[in-house]
């Protein structure tokens, strides 16, 4: 079969993006695939239906990518594509209403509220400490912790929307977990000097993972029951990824869900690859998986 990997594309996430699509494109050529990469820009839909794939996979991350714009755009084509349909999509992106199904669920989220920037850089929207963050973007791209009251308010950048996710702030380790098809992986613990931001999610050396996470066995279950429970709230397909925080001072208590990706990152690195070669799979028999797990 013929696989489109699509990768790049306008988001803030383009680099990562463009290093999680040429390595699946090489593994799935190793897995004897006929590949296609293809950088996602205007004119995608017209690259495909000159392409005529009989798969898409998809390496976008971040907004069109991972929000469920380019799922639509597969749907209507009839196109067969990895990861997540548009709602399941829709819903993980935006944090506040992927929260809102969390709770209703029945899974532990800290409390958010959605407000104009404005409101946010005027004073303190909630009592520090707290994070302000874009409702609809990836890889800790422009978050703001407001660690005490005397600091102030946040100094928004330019190019902040012009709403904002204003979260109280969960101390503690980053846990994370990936599900595939209905199945949980394992637990990874995420080791940073500081904070967990962009610098250390993709700079080499940035962050170290342990795998599986040398945590107590109710605290791991939970991760795995509540990434599969979080999954399937929101609807999603193939491979996702649910990461935690885990304030170790309260037990499984301190156990919150931050966020769930639909479009984990896939370097042979990355967190979900990883995940998967802990439970035998190779970075290539990952990406086969998904490409014959693929639907429309
Ligand atoms: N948003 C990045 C790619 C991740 O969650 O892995
Ligand atoms: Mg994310």
């Amino acid at each position: 079969p013929k696989v489109a990997v699509l990768m790049g594309g306008p988001s803030a996430e383009r680099e990562v993006s463009l290093a999680s699509g040429r390595d699946c494109a090489a593994a799935l050529r190793e897995a004897g695939y006929e590949v296609v990469e293809v950088d996602a820009g205007h004119d995608l839909c017209a690259r495909l239906s000159e392409i005529k794939p009989d798969v898409v996979f998809n390496a976008l991350h971040g907004r069109w990518g991972e929000d469920g714009c380019v799922q639509g755009m597969l749907e209507w084509l009839g196109i067969p594509y990895t990861h997540s349909g548009v709602l399941a999509s829709a819903m993980a992106m935006d944090k506040q209403r992927s929260k809102a199904v969390f709770r209703a669920a029945g899974l532990p989220v800290v409390q958010s509220v959605l407000r104009p920037k404005s409101e946010v850089v005027a004073d303190h929207v909630m009592t520090p400490p707290y994070v302000v963050k874009p409702n609809n973007e990836g890889s800790s791209v422009g978050i703001y912790i407001v660690h005490e009251a005397a600091n102030g308010p946040p100094k928004l950048s330019e190019d902040m929307p012009e709403h904002v996710m204003v979260e109280t702030y969960a101390p503690g380790r980053e846990l994370t977990t990936t599900v595939m098809g209905d199945l949980a992986l394992t637990v990874t613990d995420i080791i940073t000097d500081g904070w967990y931001d962009y610098h250390a999610k993709y700079a080499p050396g940035g962050s170290r993972h342990v795998v599986p996470a040398d945590v107590p066995q109710d605290v791991y279950d939970a991760c795995m029951d509540y990434a599969v429970r979080a999954h399937k709230a929101l609807g999603c397909r193939g491979v996702s990824r649910t990461d935690f925080r885990w304030d170790d001072t309260r037990g499984v208590a301190g156990l919150i869900i931050l966020e769930t990706n639909t479009q984990p990152g896939m370097a042979p690195t990355s967190l979900a690859p990883e995940q998967a070669q802990h439970c035998g799979l190779t970075f290539a028999q990952f990406c086969a998986w998904m490409v014959e797990d693929a639907s429309c």
